[in-house]
């Protein structure tokens, strides 16, 4: 086992130090030679180093390179080396974090974890939380202690009864809500489609002043930070006119609730603790290792009671946090022992520094981008921008290139019916050399594939 696992820290290793030289994206023969892996199930066992070889071989040649500086797709951090150490110890402990008592010290890392967030973002210390896989799922199970307040308010046990025969529900959402909030409301049952949805401005915040009349039992899903143009909606407008008609404030803050960290960000983020329920990912711009992500309740036991298998409506009290009680799946691994260990690590000014910097960095992009005569489509607020080369095409065959050219890696999006480049920068890793080198790289593309 020892010599196995140094062999597979050492390719870890090996792995990680070469990103700096590497392409960004893998090449189309690292790709090719993916096949390699279609073969037959083997009838009997392989020696775990020659499993360790291949998976390294292949496997790793064909990955992208988003632990690296210059991956700026999506909006996608690297593990930051203490999280990646902390990853490797916890999978070792291999510990089903679910019961206190079976697991105490994940346990306990993650109710410290959860108080130091809760600290961090301004919120009230008594919030429940659960654990989860990422914004996604953070956003379902918010949404489903939503759904359970809201009906019991109104009289009805959804967790026992379900949603058909229960008083009508209903939904607001901006106009630019992520997609994966529509998937998480239709997994709770409220439907994707069946919503009502608030115009938003230039930059994808709701409008304040499209809000409309409220009655019964209805949940508003607003938005802290908008992955196109980085904007929050007007939150303390929405959290009054909300409250006033006795609706839940749900925020999808998939990376926008980090601001709430950040003195210096404090004018985004007015009216973002007086929600009701909110959705955050650490794999974004914590720098975790995936999947991880964060659901926070204002009503612990609304969390509790939608989540918890033993009694939906009347939550057993229990000396210790459970984290199952607070979280859709049963059986999980520690992902808070990776949260814990960034926060132990960073500390407060770390967190503050960490997202300062990025923003920073994304300021430079647009900066440059716009020097050299290109339209940058949002305010840079953030960590995103939102970048275009000319018309549709020329934007499209612009980011094939950057793409193909392997210094950096952006996607492509459509926002607004503008086809545009999106830079999201969230990333520890990245310095200020790998944005003027990325930056050279873009402009440089985008000219050559003009003058083509
Ligand atoms: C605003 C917002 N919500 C939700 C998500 C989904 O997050 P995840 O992929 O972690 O589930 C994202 C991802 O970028 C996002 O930007």
């Amino acid at each position: 086992m020892r010599v196995l696992l140094e062999e597979s820290a050492q390719r870890a290793i090996a792995y990680l130090e070469g990103l700096e030289d590497r392409s960004v994206a893998p090449s189309p023969e690292a790709v090719a030679k993916l096949v390699a892996l279609d073969e037959p199930l083997p009838d009997g066992l392989t020696t775990a180093e020659a499993v360790l070889k291949q998976l390294d071989e292949i496997g790793s040649p064909a990955t992208m390179a988003m632990a690296g500086s210059r991956f700026f797709g999506f909006i996608i951090g690297g593990a930051l080396p203490v999280t990646l150490a902390a990853n490797w110890l916890a999978g070792a402990w291999d510990q089903n974090s679910a019961f206190y008592n079976v697991t105490p010290a994940t346990a306990q890392m993650e109710k410290v974890a959860l108080g130091w967030l809760l600290d961090l973002f301004g919120l009230p210390s008594d919030c429940g939380g659960g654990f989860v896989t990422g914004a996604t799922v953070a956003n379902f199970t918010a949404l489903a202690a939503a759904r359970h307040a809201v009906l019991a308010r109104a009289g009805w046990d959804v967790e026992a009864e379900g949603l058909i025969g229960a008083p009508p529900l209903t939904v607001v959402v901006g106009e630019e809500a992520h997609s994966t909030l529509f998937k998480a409301l239709g997994l709770v049952g409220l439907g994707r489609k069946r919503v009502v949805r608030v115009p938003a401005d230039r930059q994808g915040r709701m409008r304040a002043d499209a809000l409309p009349p409220l009655s019964g039992p209805t949940i508003v899903c607003a938005q802290a930070g908008n992955l196109h143009s980085g904007a929050y909606d007007p939150l303390a407008e929405i959290c009054d006119w909300a409250h006033d008609a006795g609706a839940w404030v749900h925020v999808d803050g998939a990376f926008g609730l980090w601001a709430a960290a950040v003195p210096s960000l404090a004018h985004l983020t007015p009216g973002l603790t007086e929600a009701d329920s909110w959705a955050t990912d650490f794999h974004k711009w914590l720098n975790v290792p995936y999947d991880s992500g964060l659901a926070l309740v204002r009503d612990r036991d609304a969390l509790r009671a939608a989540m918890s298998i033993t009694a939906e409506y009347l939550p057993t009290d229990s000396p210790v946090r459970n984290p199952f009680d607070f979280t859709p799946e049963v059986s999980r691994r520690a992902r808070g022992v990776e949260v814990w260990a960034a926060l132990r690590y960073l500390g407060r000014a770390g967190v503050i520094e960490l997202i300062e910097r990025t923003c920073r960095h994304a300021r430079r992009f647009a900066a440059g981008l716009q020097e050299a005569g290109y339209e940058v489509l949002n305010d840079v607020a953030l960590n995103q921008v939102a970048v275009t080369f000319g018309d549709a095409a020329m934007t499209t065959r612009t980011i094939a290139a950057i793409q193909d050219d392997g210094t950096c890696w952006c996607g492509p999006t459509v926002w607004q019916g503008r086809t545009a480049m999106r830079i999201s920068v969230s990333s520890w890793a990245t310095t200020d050399e790998d944005v003027e080198r990325s930056l050279a790289a873009m402009v440089r593309i985008a000219r050559e594939t003009a003058g083509r």
